[in-house]
């Protein structure tokens, strides 16, 4: 008996025929919570079994406090509500703490990751006919960011286990044109960042990184969005440290960090001279309170957050039905903004996904698909190809085989066989949450001869 966490004799006592024999074959070495044979908690709860979870409530997130509230009401009675009010009002200070907690030289806040990214295109002097190279499995902002400067987003394909840019797709699309990289760290976790930053030195090129869903994240002893030459985070309500809508850059370049703060203050630098192309995407006060009161606890949340999902994937190891997404080798810690895996239908009776979702549902555990369609999919890329400005500034040859180049098999597979679990609320639970989770995957495992039928 390879299992270590039971005895044979409790082994048989707790699990169905069809996980036992799973197990016995090294299958499934460990569970969290088994399910019972044979009674109305081993029958689906979808089938009139009673649920793995009776009206399960995970913590609430966004993630309120009253040191949270307390700073909203003082910034609204001083009356400072805008950041240019006031050298030491909440966003210059969340700024100043932002950097600390990241370990960077500067921080900028702005209204949003969209804007973050946009403004770092723009200081980096990325426009039209320049090409940045990026994923299409990510946030429609990633993509906007490049196509508000009028520069082509071309897109790589997916390593599809990890769910990152694929290095050698990344290298295989640069042209005379390409000027950066822009890799996403999807779900919160590191992608290749060791190969993306050799290709871009080879090539000269910059790299600003999409850590707008990765705060936090430590690869090969450096926090995410240090790597490259800028770093862009989404303080977005569902993101890991949020305040609504916002958002922030960092780097280590003074230089480049004064040109972002000018492009993001309508063009206008700190002194105060009205220098150069920039939209108004300043970070607000408001905004700023809610992020500095939140700073304190975030490190707690995060350590949890990787706790939780160590131990989720320490319980689905493997377990052939769902592949939790794969961490580079260097990943000390990810943000687990999400935590994803695949779903191997063929482990399932060959049910589609969606039913193995529906019967999960039933147990008390939600969890869905992601991103539907890869954006190389969408209809921005016709949009774009029609304007006049990519028509005069991409030669017909180019945007020839830019469409023909547009396929992404691997992202197509991965938003098929993507299965998420929401992470800031139920990453955030207690261990014992962790084993409802695994309890109801393993009782529609167990039940998967039943899943065609529902
Ligand atoms: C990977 C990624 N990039 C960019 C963005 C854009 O950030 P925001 O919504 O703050 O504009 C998001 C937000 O969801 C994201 O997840």
């Amino acid at each position: 008996m390879k299992n270590k966490d039971f005895t044979r004799r409790r082994f048989i006592t707790t699990v169905s025929v069809g996980s036992a024999a799973a197990v016995v074959s090294g299958a499934i070495p460990t569970f969290g919570k088994i399910t019972t044979l044979n009674n109305e908690t081993g029958k689906l709860a979808i089938l009139g079994g009673i649920p793995v979870v009776k009206e399960k409530v995970w913590p609430a997130w966004p993630y309120v406090d009253e040191k949270m509230v307390e700073a909203i009401a003082r910034t609204t009675r001083s009356g400072i509500w805008c950041r240019i009010q006031s050298s030491t009002g909440t966003v210059p200070t969340f700024e100043l703490e932002y950097a600390k907690l990241m370990g960077t030289k500067f921080a900028l806040g702005t209204g949003s990751g969209t804007q973050a990214l946009s403004t770092c295109v723009e200081a980096l002097g990325i426009g039209p006919g320049d090409e940045v190279i990026t994923s299409p499995y990510t946030d429609m902002g990633t993509i906007s960011s490049i196509i508000t400067s009028r520069a082509l987003p071309v897109m790589a394909d997916l390593d599809p286990e990890s769910f990152q840019l694929d290095p050698r797709e990344v290298e295989r699309r640069i042209t005379e044109n390409t000027k950066a990289i822009m890799p996403v760290h999807i779900m919160g976790q590191p992608c290749n960042m060791e190969r993306i930053m050799a290709i871009a030195k080879k090539h000269n090129l910059k790299v600003i990184e999409d850590t707008c869903q990765a705060h936090l994240g430590v690869y090969q002893g450096k926090v995410l969005g240090t790597i490259g030459d800028l770093g862009c985070f989404s303080f977005q309500t569902s993101k890991t440290i949020s305040c609504g809508e916002g958002g922030g850059i960092i780097g280590n370049n003074e230089e480049l960090m004064d040109k972002c703060y000018t492009v993001q203050n309508h063009g206008t630098s700190r002194k105060g001279r009205s220098e150069t192309i920039g939209p108004k995407y300043r970070m607000n006060e408001f905004e700023g309170a809610i992020l500095l009161a939140q700073l304190g606890g975030a490190k707690d949340r995060f350590a949890l957050r990787n706790k939780n999902a160590a131990y989720l994937t320490s319980k689905l190891k493997n377990f052939p039905g769902l592949v939790p997404q794969k961490l580079y080798e260097g990943t000390e810690s990810g943000s687990f903004y999400l935590y994803t895996m695949s779903y191997h239908k063929e482990h399932f009776n060959n049910a589609p996904r969606d039913k193995f979702l529906k019967a999960l549902s039933a147990e008390g555990i939600v969890m869905s698909g992601y991103i539907a369609n890869g954006l190389h999919k969408e209809p921005w890329v016709d949009h774009i190809l029609n304007l006049k400005v990519y028509q005069k500034m991409y030669s017909p040859a180019r945007l020839k085989q830019y469409l023909e180049e547009l396929a992404c098999p691997k992202c197509d597979q991965v938003c098929a066989d993507m299965v998420m679990l929401w992470a800031s609320g139920p990453l955030l639970g207690t261990q014992a949450d962790m084993d409802d989770i695994i309890s109801a995957i393993m009782k529609v495992y167990d039940n998967r001869d039943k899943l065609n039928s529902i």
